[in-house]
């Protein structure tokens, strides 16, 4: 697929420091993320959304067997995705990269044995379109695995009140470029109306508090950096201003030092078959 796509709507953007973030992510979530993914009976799967390869990393690694064919419709992410899975030792000829709209598929039908999407429908204007897609590309017996966000979740204690204005407009601007925060919640319809069969979901949460301080600290970093990752675009769009995101930034170093803070986030994990 040719086309030109450097800048389609997209809340985080596609900036440096923005790509490590998706290799941090990866890593920080991959215990509770990879927990009840199987792809031991795959040998040759689809990755939609595939980003820079950080969860391409993660796939290769748990399942030594496996071939990824990973799809994003950013030369950007798939240019640091080439260079990151390159430079690993155990990914060698075990992994194609392609330009590809993921509504819109150049693949025959029944390509692929399994397929794992990851924060990616959250951004897609029709993730129905998506998943019918995907549907078509499996064989039979073929299994999906899909991550998704639900923002509604989101909880911090000391409460933030700076924080929650940012959230508010950085969920609104989501929705507005055309993608979903509540995705997650709606997963297991979206299976069902296609056609998929054994559709399962599961609420997986990060409820952090003093019983693991070291995660609840590392956790608050990450979702700084996840929460900064718009504030240029919200800033541009008039959404909040730069004193709103000084604010909040402030607001989330003192959650990050109380030693009574609470963080809570829950996100859902999706499977189903195709037959
Ligand atoms: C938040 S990133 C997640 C990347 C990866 N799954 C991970 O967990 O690290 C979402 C990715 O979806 C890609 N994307 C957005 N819309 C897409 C579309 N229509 N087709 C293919 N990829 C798309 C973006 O370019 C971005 O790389």
């Amino acid at each position: 697929m040719t086309t030109k796509t450097s800048d389609f709507p997209y809340i985080h953007g596609f900036s440096s420091t923005e790509q490590e973030r998706l290799r941090k992510q990866a890593r920080f979530s991959e215990q509770i993320v990879y927990r009840d993914i199987d792809f031991s009976h795959a040998g040759n799967i689809l990755e939609v959304g595939c980003g820079v390869g950080a969860q391409t990393e993660v796939l290769l690694r748990r399942f030594p067997d496996l071939h990824i064919t990973g799809i994003d419709f950013s030369e950007k992410q798939l240019a640091a995705a080439s260079a990151n899975l390159a430079s690993l030792p155990y990914t060698d000829g075990r992994y194609q990269l392609q330009h590809m709209d993921a509504t819109n598929m150049g693949f025959k039908p029944r390509s692929f044995d399994g397929a794992f999407l990851c924060w990616v429908l959250e951004h897609v204007p029709n993730p129905l379109r998506v998943l019918s897609e995907v549907r078509r590309v499996l064989q039979p017996g073929a299994r999906v695995f899909i991550t998704e966000v639900l923002n509604s979740s989101f909880f911090l204690d000391p409460y933030s009140p700076n924080l929650n204005k940012y959230w508010v407009a950085f969920n609104d601007h989501q929705l507005e470029v055309g993608g979903d925060p509540f995705v997650g919640a709606k997963l297991g319809n979206m299976l069902l109306a296609l056609g998929y069969r054994d559709v399962r979901t599961e609420v997986k949460t990060w409820h952090l508090d003093n019983r693991n301080p070291d995660k609840r600290q590392e956790i608050i970093a990450y979702w700084t950096e996840l929460l900064l990752s718009a504030a240029d675009q919200l800033i541009q769009k008039q959404a909040v201003t730069a004193e709103l995101v000084e604010k909040m930034t402030d607001e989330l170093k003192r959650v990050q030092s109380d030693p009574n803070a609470v963080f809570f986030y829950s996100f859902v994990q999706a499977t189903a078959t195709v037959y």
